[in-house]
């Protein structure tokens, strides 16, 4: 059989990312000339602009692929101008998208700002009007395919029955061996807290754990575990602090962050550490060397404007090797 693949499930969207000196103050017209160049200028400038596909599981679908798996996205397609946009640029980095419906819809952007001053980024969104995928979009599905299957946490009640589909179909066919992980990213939505019991691996954002009255890594998943299956994960990033697991068995294991030379582009650097916390785990390696990688890994990303660069950088770097 061909090697097995890792899906993630989610969204795409097309980034219109904006590289700022610094965060623009509102009501401003902020554009390409040097500050001196612009009377009166406000010493602000655009420094660079870039459109690239997005959504955290397309991006987590990227990463999983340059690190060297078999990557597939599955979620809605935009049917429209930009569908061969999509479709080019997932081949581009070697993900499949044999199975993603293409749908008739506005498609869903994100303006994105950059500031080089402060190294953060501000996103908008707008989901255009595509729907995403139907709770039984995985029924069509060949599981025995996948040894990992990633949900992005959005569209909730449709990923609990497509989790619930997954696991119904495990305890069936015992030789799926399959893992399932999820990720709770967006804050103060409590719809997504079922998201804790669904997972074997489940991945929580700074802001969730934040959200839930948590001021350090540490506690926040040593504290939040206990949502989680009794076997599961519950997995932590935490910027420029690192990481932080709490397994099974309730011990915690860090890792510290890895620092590029300068922040450049933190626009997916979440969904980074996701995909390869993934492709350690996936390979059967503990929590710790998986947090570590995943750390060395989005660090070296928000080094560099988008994805592309990293198989280069991290086999120039000998890091993946530590
Ligand atoms: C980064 C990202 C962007 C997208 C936004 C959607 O994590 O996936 O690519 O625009 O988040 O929330």
């Amino acid at each position: 059989m061909a090697e097995r693949r890792v899906m993630t499930v989610g969204m795409v969207c097309v980034d219109i990312i904006n590289y700022v000196v610094r965060f623009p103050d509102e009501d401003t017209d902020v554009g390409s000339k040097s500050p001196l160049e612009v009377p009166g200028g406000l010493g602000n400038r655009c420094l660079d602009q870039q459109w690239c596909r997005g959504g955290n599981a397309s991006n987590s679908a990227t990463v999983l692929s340059l690190l060297g798996a078999n990557a597939e996205f599955f979620g809605s397609i935009p049917q429209g101008d930009l569908t061969s946009f999509f479709e080019e640029d997932f081949r581009r980095d070697g993900v499949h998208v044999d199975r993603c419906p293409r749908l008739p819809a506005r498609t869903p952007t994100s303006c994105v700002i950059v500031s080089a001053a402060s190294g953060t980024r501000t996103i908008v969104h707008s989901n255009g009007d595509l729907p995403e995928l139907p709770a039984d979009a995985l029924r069509h599905v060949p599981l025995r395919e996948y040894d990992w299957i990633h949900f992005e946490g959005r569209n909730i009640a449709n990923v609990n029955k497509m989790v619930e589909y997954v696991r119904a179909e495990r305890e069936k066919n015992p030789e799926l061996k399959l893992t399932i992980s999820v990720e709770l990213e967006k804050a103060n939505r409590p719809e997504l807290d079922t998201l804790f019991s669904l997972g074997e691996v489940v991945f929580i954002s700074k802001d969730v754990a934040m959200s839930k009255g948590f001021t350090d890594m540490e506690s926040a998943v040593r504290g939040l575990k206990a949502r989680t299956l009794p076997r599961s994960v519950l997995i932590c990033p935490w910027g420029e602090l690192g990481a932080a697991a709490c397994l099974a068995d309730g011990s915690v294991v860090t890792s510290q962050a890895h620092r590029p030379p300068s922040v450049v582009d933190t626009v997916g650097a979440g969904d980074t550490f996701i995909a390869a916390c993934i492709w350690r785990l996936r390979r059967g390696d503990p929590v710790n060397r998986a947090l570590r990688t995943a750390c060395v890994v989005a660090g070296t990303k928000v080094g560099v404007k988008g994805f592309r660069p990293l198989p280069q950088l991290l086999k120039d770097s000998g890091l993946l090797h530590e």
